[in-house]
């Protein structure tokens, strides 16, 4: 009796004493364990006088017991500490500035900034983006939309053309977004309202061209559609993208062979800082009725207005750069200081620009 009580003293200072989960185990092993002190008590027990076998086997259960209940109330006290630790030290603290790395110094362009900042304007007034392929068919960039062949405007657009296909089609660099008007329509039932930002392309290069370039193509049709509706969606794009309360815009008479009528709007410079100038930042008008005829869509029964927006324009007038060729130079030192925070993400309730 004596050994056992002398046993249970020890063993329970062992399992009092394990700092952590795996010298804990080691006294499990060393006292249940199949080789370990109690079992082989336990495996004694044949050889003892049989009036002694009762009462020494009930001893050894009960020290088992003890021990058992032991182990597992260390066991769930270092459970708990492992778990502590861990979460010590893996805790984020969130209010941390952002590591020196990619994510703090790379950045994003202004024209992706000012396409988000288009996005986020527009989808606020209910329109979605849809889009387009920059190769485009002759058809898409131009006859559905009221150039026939020999319509001067093609020359004005100086295309970039793929050599002729075996049945003479010519596939070509979209030269504006409006092809994405003609796809809408052919695949859309109204109302319709997107814009359509991308690339386009035209074979021309000074400090104001480059041969590729971005547009914003805009474009609303359904049954009650008028030009007031067409002037308020750009009075509101143009006060919200320039961050300013009031804009003049001047709308001028103008000719598109997809609007009738067209206009191009220019804003007052007062709205970037620059009072007294009459700037140019888009052309516009009301669907051309041959266009919606070209869709499918029966003009006597639907209207709408589009407009076509230079990005880099718009884009160079809002932040102030001077020369558009920069933009596509891939020039670092450029990026860095005309370039946006990653994590400045524009919406209109936290402001567009930052
Ligand atoms: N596609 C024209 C261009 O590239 C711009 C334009 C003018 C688009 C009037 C339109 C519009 O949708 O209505 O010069």
């Amino acid at each position: 009796m004596t050994d056992l009580s002398k046993l249970e003293g020890e063993l329970l200072a062992e399992i009092a004493g394990a700092a952590d989960l795996g010298q804990l185990d080691a006294v499990r092993v060393g006292a249940i364990g199949k080789k370990g002190r109690i079992s082989e008590l336990m495996s004694k027990l044949g050889s003892l006088p049989a009036e002694e076998r009762k009462a020494f086997g009930q001893s050894v259960n009960t020290l088992k017991g003890k021990v058992s209940d032991a182990l597992d109330a260390r066991k769930a006290v270092l459970d708990r500490a492992a778990l502590e630790a861990r979460l010590a030290t893996e805790r984020a603290d969130v209010t941390l500035p952002v590591r020196a790395g990619s994510l703090l110094s790379g950045r994003i362009h202004p024209v992706s900034q000012v396409f988000d900042e288009c996005v986020e304007i527009f989808a606020d007034l209910g329109f979605e983006v849809a889009e387009g392929p920059d190769i485009e068919t002759d058809d898409l960039n131009f006859d559905a939309l009221n150039i026939p062949a020999e319509h001067p405007a093609r020359q004005e657009h100086d295309t970039f053309y793929f050599a002729p296909k075996a049945d003479g089609s010519r596939l070509l660099l979209r030269t504006h977004t409006s092809p994405v008007q003609i796809r809408t329509m052919r695949s859309q039932k109204p109302p319709i309202r997107i814009i359509a930002p991308g690339r386009v392309y035209r074979s021309d290069s000074d400090q104001t061209h480059t041969p590729m370039f971005h547009q914003i193509e805009g474009l609303v049709i359904d049954e009650t559609t008028h030009m007031g509706h067409l002037k308020w969606v750009l009075e509101e794009f143009a006060k919200a993208f320039f961050e300013v309360d009031e804009v003049r815009m001047r709308f001028r008479a103008s000719h598109f062979p997809f609007t009738e009528p067209s206009m191009e709007v220019d804003i007052d410079a007062a709205a970037i800082g620059k009072p007294g100038q009459w700037l140019e930042i888009l052309g516009c008008g009301m669907v051309h009725p041959n266009v919606l005829r070209n869709c499918g869509l029966d003009p006597e029964k639907y209207q709408g207005f589009a407009f076509g927006m230079g990005l880099d324009r718009i884009t160079m007038l809002k932040y102030g750069i001077p020369d558009l060729r920069a933009f596509f130079s891939a020039d670092l030192r450029w990026l860095r200081h005309y370039g946006f925070s990653v994590l400045d993400v524009p919406t209109l309730g936290g402001g567009l620009s930052g």
